[in-house]
């Protein structure tokens, strides 16, 4: 190994840490763990029948597409099959407004490539995706962290944080938001909230980058609008991903915007991965032109809102009464909070260890290096046995150590 692996590294780099959520995978194969961590869907999901038929007829009839190098911009047939299922929403987009990510993560990589200039200004949701937030350190943006209520980012902190960045010339880049069952923190943005914030993003002239792979995943309430549906001007940017409503192993994403911006992000993809696998895009393609996406979407928000359901029971059922926790209207995630004094981020080797269950410590989720009293917890992944024992495992690990 080359000694001087450090000195070389380069400033972008040496800024990053491995992400404290991949960096717990490694456990999930320990004998007996139940796993609250990742944002993993359950295997069950899987539509492992169907895609069999569908890569075999791939292979048969198009495989000199499948198996070659692609555009940049996506398969346009699946970017037609997307943009059709935008369109039957109501929202009005041509095949010109998408192209087509190695998943969310890349798109997020991708944006902060084409505009984050290191001690650039990006506004964050307090708390707000830990993978948004390394993809916007990674080009050494400043992050400006808006606490959120229950109807999502506070406006009037937004606005003050614009007013005096814009008045010393260091306008922000784009304000990151997650309007659907947010990751971590479970809220949904009301339409109120999200018209305030693009009045905001009008005034400023700044753009929004909506990022939004739980919009799918309902179980009560009112589906709400895209920001991007509610613009209409090209203020804003929306990600979408197959990863938690098909199969995150075929990593495709899309992002939604003006084709000025898709052009840049373009380019930078071309430097990036070429372009995104056809084999996976072509039968993802397939898969939706067949109907099958529809009905699986229905299945799995079916299961998943058992699932949540049985995890809120069991916390009701077993957590120490100094912890809360969040009851959102989709996704995979709760999240909770405990007395101040707790600390999930020096607890969650013990509580590995102690209690064989994994969460995710909230403090990686805020930007302001808060949030120690919180974490994040999943319910897609394992079984709904598994999320009973498994509440009953953290809520008594929790009630000995918030007694100390
Ligand atoms: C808010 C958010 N954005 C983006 C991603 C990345 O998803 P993927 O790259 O699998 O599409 C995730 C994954 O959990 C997420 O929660």
């Amino acid at each position: 190994m080359i000694t001087d692996l450090n000195d070389i590294l380069s400033t972008n780099i040496k800024g990053m840490k491995r992400s404290a959520i991949r960096e717990l995978l490694k456990f999930l194969g320990q004998p007996g763990l139940i796993s609250f961590s990742g944002g993993f869907p359950s295997p069950a999901t899987f539509p492992i029948e169907e895609l069999k038929g569908i890569i075999n007829e791939v292979m048969d009839n198009e495989a000199a597409f499948a198996l070659q190098y692609g555009a940049t911009e996506g398969d346009a047939l699946l970017r037609t099959m997307l943009v059709n299922r935008y369109k039957a929403s109501g929202v009005d987009m041509s095949i010109d407004n998408m192209i087509i990510t190695t998943a969310s993560q890349q798109a997020l990589d991708l944006i902060a490539k084409m505009f984050i200039n290191r001690g650039d200004y990006v506004i964050v949701g307090l708390p707000s995706y830990l993978g948004g937030l390394s993809a916007f350190n990674s080009y050494g943006a400043n992050m400006i962290g808006i606490p959120m209520d229950e109807e999502g980012e506070d406006p009037a902190i937004m606005e003050a944080h614009l007013k005096e960045l814009c008045g010393k010339g260091q306008k922000p880049k784009f304000i990151y938001l997650i309007p659907d069952f947010q990751n971590p923190a479970g809220v949904t943005m009301t339409e109120r909230r999200r018209k305030e914030i693009l009045q905001l993003a009008y005034k400023y002239d700044v753009l929004i980058i909506e990022d939004s792979p739980y919009r799918e995943l309902r179980y009560e309430g009112e589906t709400q609008k895209t920001i991007y549906e509610l613009d209409g001007t090209g203020h804003v940017v929306l990600l979408g991903t197959f990863s938690k409503i098909f199969c995150p192993g075929f990593r495709i994403g899309w992002v939604v915007g003006h084709p000025d911006v898709l052009d840049k992000i373009v380019v930078g993809k071309q430097a990036t991965d070429l372009c995104t696998p056809p084999f996976t895009q072509r039968i993802a393609a397939r898969y939706i032109e067949k109907g099958y996406l529809d009905p699986k979407i229905a299945e799995i928000s079916k299961m998943y809102a058992e699932k949540q359901k049985v995890m809120l029971d069991s916390l009701a059922k077993y957590m120490p009464e100094e912890v809360t926790w969040t009851h959102p209207e989709g996704g995979l995630f709760l999240m909770a909070k405990g007395p101040e004094s707790l600390d999930t981020n020096a607890l969650l080797l013990d509580c590995i260890k102690e209690a064989n269950v994994a969460y995710v410590a909230g403090n990686s989720f805020f930007c302001d290096g808060k949030g120690y009293n919180t974490m994040r917890l999943n319910f897609s992944y394992e079984s709904i046995e598994k999320n009973v024992e498994g509440c009953q495992r953290l809520g008594n690990f929790l009630k000995k150590v918030i007694k100390k």
